[in-house]
C-alpha cells in the first residue's frame, strides 16, 4: 500500500471553490503518481476549522472521485497554523514512485518536497521586474537575486576608482582586485564590495549609466554570471536582469519578459528617485532610459533579448497587483 500526502489552501470558504480546489488537488496527485481515480482505495482528509461550507470528502465525490472510501476530520485550531487548508492522505495499492503534492500556499508547509524551480525575469530598466521579483519571492518563499545590483556594484567600484572612459582593460583589472559578493539578511539581498554594504550607493543615475557601460565587457559578465549560477543552482530563486532566460539560466522553469513603454518607465524611475529624496528631471531620465535600452540591447555579449520561450508581460497599463496575479497564476498552474 502506498500513502501519498497532499495539501492545498482554498481561496474562499465557498462550496464551488472547495469542490474545484479539492478536485484539483486529487487530479494533480493522480497525474504525478500515475493513478486513475479508480486506483484509489481510501482518502483521509483533514481540514482547518475555518472551512465550514463543505466537507472535503463531499467535494471529492462531487469532483468525480466516487469509488473510494473517505474519512474527513477537523484539525485542532493551532495558533499560527495555515488558514483555509485541506490536507489529504491518498492510499493506493498501485506500485510506482510516490510524489507528494502541495498546492497554493500549502506549498510552504513542505518546501522540502517542492521541486526546485527558478524564475527568470528579463526586461529593460523600469519595467517593473524588481518589484515583481520581490513579491514573487515573498509569495513562494524563495530567494530573490537582483543581478542588476551586482553590475551596479561593479560599476560603483569603477566610479570610485575613477576608471577613465570605462576603459575595458582598466575595468577588468580593477574587478580582479575587488570582490563583489552578495549575502542575505532577513530575506533581503545585501550587495557588497570587499565586504562593504553598498546597497544605498548603487541606485544613483550615475551608477545606472556606468552599470550599463561596464556590463558590456566579457570579463565583467563572466564573473557575475558564474556567481549568479552558483547561487541559483542551489535553491529555488527568482532572478531579474537582462540575460537570465537567454544565458544565465537557459533551463529556468519559468521565463518572463517584462516590458513597458519608455515613457511609463521614466515616470516610475522619477517616482523612485523622489521616494529616495533625489531630485532628478523627467526628460533626463527618459533620455537615459532610452540610451541604456540601446546600450543594453545592442551590446555584443548577452544583450537584452526576450528568450524564445519567455512569456511577454507588458506592464505599461497594469498595476503591480495585476502583474503579480498574472505571473503567479502561470507559475502556480505549472509548478
Ligand atoms: O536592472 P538594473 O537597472 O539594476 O541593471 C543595471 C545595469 O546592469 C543594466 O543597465 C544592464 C546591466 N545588467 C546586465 O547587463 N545583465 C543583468 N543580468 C542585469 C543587469
Amino acid at each position: 500500500m502506498r500513502a501519498i500526502r497532499g495539501a492545498t489552501t482554498i481561496s474562499r470558504d465557498d462550496p464551488d471553490v472547495i469542490r474545484r480546489e479539492v478536485g484539483n488537488l486529487l487530479d494533480v496527485i493522480c497525474e504525478k503518481n500515475g493513478l486513475d481515480a479508480d486506483d484509489i482505495q481510501v482518502i483521509v482528509f483533514s481540514q482547518t476549522k475555518d472551512i465550514r461550507s463543505m466537507y472535503p470528502a463531499k467535494a471529492a465525490r462531487e469532483a468525480g472521485y466516487t469509488k473510494c472510501t473517505f474519512f474527513s476530520a477537523q484539525e485542532p485550531d493551532v495558533e499560527g497554523s495555515m488558514k483555509l487548508c485541506v490536507r489529504a492522505m491518498v492510499l493506493t495499492d498501485t506500485f510506482g514512485e510516490t510524489r507528494h503534492v502541495y498546492l497554493n500556499d500549502a506549498r510552504l508547509l513542505r518546501l522540502d518536497l517542492a521541486e526546485k524551480f527558478n524564475i527568470a525575469l528579463d526586461g529593460p530598466a523600469g519595467s517593473g521586474k524588481s518589484t515583481l521579483a520581490k513579491r514573487l519571492a515573498r509569495e513562494f518563499d524563495i530567494l530573490y537575486l537582483d543581478t542588476g545590483a551586482m553590475y551596479r556594484a561593479a560599476a560603483l567600484a569603477c566610479v570610485r576608482a575613477s576608471v577613465p572612459d570605462w576603459d575595458e582593460k582598466a575595468v577588468c583589472e580593477l574587478l580582479e582586485k575587488v570582490k563583489i559578493t552578495v549575502k542575505y539578511k532577513g530575506g533581503a539581498q545585501i550587495t557588497m564590495i570587499d565586504g562593504e554594504d553598498v546597497g544605498s550607493d548603487i541606485r544613483t543615475a550615475e551608477v545606472s549609466m556606468a552599470a550599463s557601460a561596464v556590463s558590456r565587457y566579457a570579463g565583467v559578465r563572466r564573473k557575475m554570471v558564474a556567481l549568479q549560477r552558483e547561487i541559483a543552482g542551489g535553491m529555488s530563486c527568482v532572478l531579474d536582469g537582462r540575460d537570465i532566460g537567454t544565458n544565465v539560466l537557459p533551463d529556468a522553469k519559468f521565463k518572463f519578459y517584462i516590458d513597458a513603454s519608455p515613457e511609463v518607465r521614466a515616470e516610475r524611475r522619477l517616482r523612485d528617485y523622489e521616494i529616495q529624496g533625489l531630485n532628478e528631471n523627467y526628460d533626463d531620465i527618459l533620455r537615459d532610459i532610452k540610451r541604456r535600452d540601446r546600450q543594453d540591447s545592442t551590446r555584443e555579449i548577452d544583450p537584452l533579448r526576450k528568450a524564445d520561450d519567455a512569456v511577454v508581460v507588458d506592464t505599461s497599463a497594469m498595476s503591480e497587483d495585476d502583474v503579480l496575479e498574472y505571473v503567479k497564476k502561470i507559475i502556480e498552474e505549472n509548478v
